[in-house]
């Protein structure tokens, strides 16, 4: 999954492409580059390190041009050295950017091989390039419109040939890819925010679409070759830079962000209405009989939670599934489930793809959660509720998880409402709880010098068990996934009643366990789990809530959290979680925004 812009101007137009390249960064990051055109052969600079570099680069060597194309990548095939970064060229004539999977390289590679063309790359990209060079005669719309049909897999390119200088040609099938509609200029991107400031039109191609840029006319084809109008919509992306401010890093903000987030994302009016979810929910939510929740990563720990609130309070069955095994398994439709996909992007190739795939097995009503509105979930899904977190840049995910928490307790308080199990003083108690959320928040944010205190610890660990129950497992989960994520901690989540079933092996002086531990029905039940750890030794770091009677001793660090939070004590509780990983990597100096080998959006499978 990688970044691409492509632009054909009458300027030169590099720096455009290398700030497309900084918007895109949040689709990988392993390098970067870009090829312009400017009388005869295609020039490039490339880099493994991050954009700015290659912008210095640029500037260094004074690479112009009125044609280009350029790419962030995040390494599929081949490591992420220079050699493998994009642009790939063929015979110095043609340079292209991919992102996607080509699944036959292998089988191509070697008839091309048997043609002449050498391989200087580990990637599957090259095969694309070479293949198109090797059927272009003149016309690169033709050639690239041949080469797609042999290609497996998934694909958004951009080309250029050093015989067309005015020209730039886009093909998509699997992978996302938008012109941008300028004047005497236009532009190609994965994503229509890399453009934000060079045009607001756009067209969203199609699957199987081939698309020539030139500067005058833009021409779109369909998979079966027949010339295409698609139509062209109004969106104003913004691509302005988000100022860091007080922070260190944006994952810091993002964890202050919250408050604000979550006020924004809690709807005005004092009851839950199916409306909040579409026109159509009204209808659709009478239709239903269980739940199925498609999504991945953090959007699946929120997808686990909201099961505990939508059997609890609305009593309907339901079912999580990480989206990236349900498009694969054999599965049961019934034509009564809500398919719910959580996505903070809402371009999730996995979650995508489950949904579509729920769709081909006849499931009908759809609901999308998600913090982009603009996104291909959204535009699939027949309903849809928008968390309002604001735009997310550290990969790991705070702010977004704690705003579709809140978007899916609403659903759960909608659906018990027009299920009966939600009367109107619980509807306003409900209410009330959320309209306080900010507010226990920023106190919970209050809690960061203690465990900052804590994160020293840490840093020097290398395994960390993560324990909770019932309603708070899933916020183990996603404690332990954001500490492995950015500090490269391995860390492993439990539900603490299954801790003597195996995982209490692991448990020594050495191997720090957190607990989240709320004054809850199971509290006294977590106590005991507490103790087997204590009795082998092990170190515990609990955040308890206020009244919970848990108070630190010898090997048992406790962080009292401000208050007891009821139903909705899972936003809260993940908080300090959140806190914890984010000191403990920039103690061992990771880079927190942009941990190794991960990218902010998964757009291939
Ligand atoms: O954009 P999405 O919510 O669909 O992304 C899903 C996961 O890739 C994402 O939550 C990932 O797990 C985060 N980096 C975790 O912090």
């Amino acid at each position: 999954m990688c970044g691409i812009v492509g632009a054909v101007a009458q300027r030169n137009i590099v720096p455009v492409l290398i700030e497309g390249l900084r918007r895109l960064e949040y689709r990988g990051y392993d390098s970067c580059g870009v090829a312009v055109l400017a009388g005869g052969e295609p020039r490039r600079a490339r880099s493994v390190a991050r954009v700015a570099d290659l912008d210095e680069q640029v500037r260094e060597t004074h690479l112009e041009g009125f044609t280009g194309i350029a790419h962030t990548r995040w390494a599929t095939h081949g490591a992420p050295v220079t050699n493998n970064a994009h642009p790939i060229f063929s015979r110095n004539a043609l340079a292209l950017v991919h992102n996607g999977i080509i699944e036959n390289y292998e089988s191509l590679r070697e008839m091309l091989r048997g043609k002449g063309y050498e391989f200087v790359s580990q990637t599957d990209t090259e095969v694309i390039a070479h293949l198109i060079h090797s059927l272009y005669r003149g016309d690169l719309f033709v050639a690239v419109r041949e080469a797609v049909q042999q290609l497996h897999g998934a694909y958004a390119i951009a080309v250029e040939h050093k015989d067309q200088p005015n020209t730039v040609v886009g093909a998509r099938q699997g992978s996302p890819l938008v012109v941008g509609l300028g004047q005497g200029e236009n532009f190609l991107a994965s994503d229509a925010l890399a453009l934000a400031g060079s045009t607001e039109h756009f067209i969203f191609l199609e699957e199987g679409d081939v698309c020539e840029l030139t500067l005058e006319r833009v021409r779109v084809a369909d998979r079966d070759g027949r010339d295409v109008e698609r139509e062209v919509r109004t969106v104003a992306a913004y691509g302005g830079a988000v100022e860091l401010g007080p922070y260190r890093h944006f994952m810091q903000k993002e964890i202050f962000e919250q408050p604000r987030a979550i006020s924004d994302t809690i709807p005005q009016a004092d009851s839950f209405d199916a409306s909040l979810f579409g026109d159509a929910a009204a209808r659709a939510f009478g239709e239903i009989d269980n739940l199925l929740i498609l999504a991945c990563g953090t959007s699946y720990y929120s997808g686990l939670t909201a099961k505990y609130w939508l059997e609890s309070i609305a009593k309907i069955p339901t079912q999580v599934e990480i989206a990236s095994e349900y498009r694969y398994r054999d599965s049961v439709p019934n034509p009564k489930s809500l398919v719910v996909v959580i996505s903070q992007s809402g371009e999730t190739a996995d979650t995508l793809a489950a949904l579509k795939h729920a769709q081909s097995l006849g499931h009908r009503h759809t609901l999308s959660v998600c913090n982009v509105g603009t996104s291909a979930m959204v535009r699939l899904t027949e309903l849809s509720f928008l968390t309002h977190a604001g735009r997310e840049i550290g990969v790991a995910s705070t702010k977004a998880f704690t705003t579709q928490l809140v978007a899916l307790f609403v659903l759960a308080a909608t659906l018990g409402k027009l299920r009966g199990h939600v009367d109107a003083s619980l509807e306003a108690q409900y209410v009330r709880q959320l309209r306080h959320l900010p507010a226990a928040l920023n106190s919970v944010l209050a809690l960061e010098p203690q465990i900052i205190a804590w994160s020293e610890d840490f840093s020097r660990k290398e395994n960390a068990l993560f324990l909770g129950r019932g309603l708070h497992y899933p916020i183990a989960l996603e404690g332990a996934l954001k500490l492995k994520e950015i500090s490269y901690i391995h860390a492993e989540a439990y539900p603490a009643g299954e801790l003597k079933h195996g995982p209490l092996a692991l448990v020594t002086e050495a191997m720090p366990v957190v607990t989240v531990a709320p004054n809850d029905a199971l509290l006294e039940k977590l106590k005991s789990n507490m103790q087997e750890v204590r009795a082998r030794g092990g170190e515990l770091y609990v955040f308890a809530d206020s009244d919970t009677r848990i108070v630190s001793e010898e090997g048992l660090h406790v962080i009292r959290m401000p208050e007891h939070y009821g139903v909705l004590s899972p936003i809260l509780h993940v908080v300090p979680l959140q806190l914890l990983a984010y000191h403990t990597a920039c103690s061992r100096g990771t880079d927190v925004d942009k941990p190794r080998n991960l990218a902010k959006s998964v757009t291939v499978e």
